[in-house]
């Protein structure tokens, strides 16, 4: 019997990537503060996303997780959040037309401001600082004041998830995401580079669809989906004072739901079972997602699922292999197996970024496209040899023109990555990457296997 489960219970737990607040009355403030104010998203809408991800987990659905690797206060602004919403827009289109399955949209956006890192301290010269750790917790800026933990910065996190939700929600439900739009989302660069091309191409086709179906009395009043879309928002858990003070009973269910985002997840470096990001997930009733990575182990993968899905709730977990193009064929297939053998009710899905990540001849942080590619179609092959469902893709992408990651159509070299590296992270894909991981993935989808053992499992 698992001990009693609390908002606060994980402060019991060992927690690792978690900044030491120098003012812990300044902390608790914040925390109260916070507490008191309303929720970001709802619980019946992280539940309706569940039951989307169910569908996704018995292969009727595809899930699409993108967006920052970290939004920043400083690239806070309307047309970001619009020019991401776009792409993942045309990436929907791209995968529904080619797979025929519907699409679960989820951003990584509205909340994703906490980042993992794999050292505690920065050197240059003669000084060390902590480490950057994300906007939610300090500047990255190499100054000593702004590297110091600074809790109010929770507060600006809190306005700018709630701004941005609002802006989602109009783009979402009014009018924006209209299928008659569709020649309309694509940015002047992606219309320039191949993919966009092909996008046009495939825009024709689809306002031809709506001009016969609405002869046919299929009409945006009578189907509202040609009309609105919906969309989710995820972030990493990683944080835990913040979201155990967005943590709240739900009041027509008496369950726990964290209300900073409608999905969670736990990280590669936050997945320990005994640890306080485990503990703090098990409790909440959001979907949940969990990083798996090469270290992953499958013993150890079942006894988080015991602990995290002890009723195996279709919709509830979703597996994010992140285990690099050079791993996944090696890596992966003992996982999927244990987890289709132990008949466990999971969403698998890939994240070909965060295996793939080099310092590139001219010192940036970048990550070469080709790889990508190769870790999501190893990806396909592999749920395709074990019979499981190839459930989705999570990935780190931008709607700007941005030069973080090297190759794709447009062939961004080594040398160009100084003209516009942004990020304050990871390498993103831009939009123009992005939508042509769209269509590759489309082609994957539309010659994908029945996925048998995943469907005998969920019978
Ligand atoms: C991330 O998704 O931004 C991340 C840090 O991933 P991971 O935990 O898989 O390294
Ligand atoms: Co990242």
């Amino acid at each position: 019997m698992p001990a009693k489960w609390t908002p606060d219970s994980w402060r019991a737990r060992p927690a690792r990537q978690m900044p030491t607040y120098p003012d812990a009355a300044a902390l608790a403030g914040v925390e109260k503060k916070l507490a008191s104010y309303p929720p970001l998203v709802f619980a019946g809408e992280a539940r309706d996303l569940k039951k989307q991800l169910a569908a996704v987990s018995e292969g009727k659905a595809v899930l699409l997780q993108g967006g920052d690797c970290a939004e920043s206060f400083a690239e806070f602004s309307a047309n970001n959040i619009r020019d991401t919403f776009k792409v993942i827009l045309q990436m929907t289109v791209v995968l529904m037309y080619a797979g025929g399955l519907p699409v679960v949209k989820v951003g990584r956006m509205a909340g994703q401001f906490a980042k993992p890192r794999s050292t505690e301290t920065e050197t240059q010269g003669d000084t060390t600082l902590p480490i950057y750790r994300g906007d939610i917790i300090n500047g990255i800026e190499f100054d000593p004041a702004r590297r110091a933990p600074d809790p109010e910065r929770m507060m600006q996190v809190y306005g700018q998830s709630a701004a941005t939700l609002n802006l989602l929600r109009a783009f979402a439900r009014g009018g924006y995401a209209d299928l008659h739009r569709v020649h309309g989302w694509t940015l002047g660069f992606v219309d320039r580079s191949p993919a966009g091309e092909k996008f046009r191409e495939l825009a024709d086709r689809i306002s031809d669809s709506l001009r016969f179906m609405e002869a046919c009395g299929i009409t945006p009043d009578a189907v509202p989906q040609i009309r609105e879309a919906s969309f989710f928002t995820s972030h990493e858990a990683l944080l835990l004072p913040y979201e155990e003070a967005l943590t709240r009973v739900d009041s027509t269910t008496g369950d726990w739901y964290d209300t900073s985002a409608h999905m969670i997840w736990i990280g590669d470096r936050t997945r320990q079972l005994d640890g306080a990001h485990v503990e703090f997930c098990r409790g909440v009733k959001n979907p949940i997602g969990l990083k798996c990575g090469p270290t992953s182990d499958p013993d150890e993968l079942i006894r988080l699922i015991d602990v995290l899905n002890p009723e195996n709730e279709a919709g509830r977990l979703t597996l994010i292999a992140r285990m690099g193009d050079d791993k996944v064929m090696q890596k992966l297939p003992p996982l999927m197996r244990r987890v289709a053998r132990e008949g466990r009710k999971v969403v698998w899905s890939s994240d070909p970024m965060h295996g793939n990540t080099i310092k590139s001849a001219s010192g940036y942080k970048t990550r070469p496209f080709d790889r990508i590619l190769g870790e999501v179609r190893g990806f396909f092959d592999v749920a395709r040899g074990e019979g499981v469902h190839a459930g989705g893709v999570h990935f780190e992408m931008t709607g700007q023109n941005v030069t973080e990651c090297t190759g794709g159509a447009e062939a961004i070299q080594d040398a160009a990555l100084g003209d516009r590296y942004h990020t304050h992270c990871d390498p993103r894909l831009n939009g123009a990457q992005a939508l042509e991981l769209a269509f590759l993935l489309a082609d994957r989808l539309r010659d994908r296997a029945v996925p048998m053992r995943a469907l005998a499992a969920n019978d």
